[in-house]
C-alpha cells in the first residue's frame, strides 16, 4: 500500500512473522520499542507515517498479546518498495529532530473523567484505532495540531477533507449513533460512510459491543472545535 502525504510516499513494511522480510525475529520487546518509541531494532527512527504518535499510550499487556497474535500470522515473504520522502525528510536525522519537537513517548492524548466506559473509550481512540491521525489537521512539519485535533483536516491522499469529528459537525448524532456506524458503516442520515473510513468500519465492526460503545462515548464527549478552513 502506497500511503501519499505533503511528505512524500510511505510504503507499510512487511508485518508478517517471515524471518527474512518480516519480523519473525523481533523480540516482544522490539515491537514495544516500535509501537511505543518509534525506534526500530536497528535503532532507526521510524517515520511518523507509522502512527506510533498514537500507539505510544498502549499498554504492555496489549502490546504482548499483539505480538503473541502477530507471530501466530503466516510468514509471507517479499519486501514492500522503498518510500519515497520529500526533501525534508530525506535525512532520516530530521526525523529524530521532529521527534524531539513534536513527540512524547509514552503520553497519551486521552482525557480521562473517571467514568471506566468512557476512559476505555478514550483509550481505544487516541492509542488503537488512532481516530485523531486522519480526522485533525496538521502543521507544515506534518505534526497533528493540537488544539483543533479532531476538528477534522485535509486528506493526507489529496482526496478531499476528512470530517470534524466534535461536537461542532456531531452535535445531532447520538452515542448510539456512533456505535452503529463503527458497527454498519450506516450514519444517522441514511447515508454510509466510504473512503478510508469504510476500512476503519471492516475493523471496528469487529470490535465487542462494549468497545464500540466506549469509543462512541468518549467522542460524543469531545469538546466543540470549529472546522478549521483548508
Ligand atoms: C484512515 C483514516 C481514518 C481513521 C483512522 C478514522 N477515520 Fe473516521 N472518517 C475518515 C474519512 C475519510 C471519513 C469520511 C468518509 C466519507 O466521506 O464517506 C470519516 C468519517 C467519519 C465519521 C462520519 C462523520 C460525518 O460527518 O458523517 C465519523 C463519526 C468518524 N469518521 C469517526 C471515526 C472514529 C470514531 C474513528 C476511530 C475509531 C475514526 N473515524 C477513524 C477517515 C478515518
Amino acid at each position: 500500500m502506497a500511503l501519499g502525504s505533503p511528505f512524500g510516499t510511505f510504503r507499510p513494511p512487511n508485518i508478517s512473522p517471515d524471518p527474512v522480510d518480516g519480523i519473525g525475529r523481533w523480540t516482544a520487546v522490539d515491537l514495544a520499542n516500535a509501537l511505543v518509541g518509534g525506534v526500530s531494532p536497528e535503532h532507526e527512527h521510524y517515520y511518523p507515517a507509522f502512527p506510533y504518535t498514537s500507539f505510544t499510550g498502549m499498554t504492555a499487556d496489549d502490546i504482548r498479546d499483539l505480538y503473541a497474535y502477530l507471530m501466530t500470522l503466516p510468514k509471507i515473504s517479499g519486501r514492500a518498495p522503498p518510500h519515497h520522502p520529500s526533501i525534508l525528510f530525506r535525512i532520516r536525522r530530521f526525523v529524530g529532530f521532529w521527534k524531539l519537537l513534536f513527540f512524547r513517548e509514552g503520553q497519551s492524548e486521552a482525557r480521562l473523567s473517571g467514568d471506566p466506559i468512557h476512559d476505555r473509550g478514550a483509550y481505544l481512540v487516541e492509542s488503537l484505532s488512532h481516530c485523531a491521525e486522519c480526522h485533525s489537521s496538521r502543521n507544515v512539519f506534518g505534526a497533528i495540531k493540537p488544539d483543533i485535533r479532531f476538528a477534522g483536516g485535509v486528506d493526507p491522499q489529496g482526496t478531499g477533507f476528512v470530517p470534524n469529528i466534535t461536537q461542532q459537525n456531531l452535535g445531532k448524532w447520538s452515542e448510539r449513533d456512533i456505535a452503529t456506524m463503527l458497527k454498519t458503516g450506516d450514519t444517522p442520515d441514511h447515508g454510509r460512510v466510504g473512503s478510508s473510513m469504510a476500512d476503519v468500519v471492516t475493523n471496528t465492526a469487529v470490535l465487542p459491543d462494549s468497545d464500540r460503545d466506549a469509543i462512541a462515548r468518549y467522542i460524543k464527549a469531545l469538546p466543540a472545535v470549529q472546522t478549521p478552513h483548508p
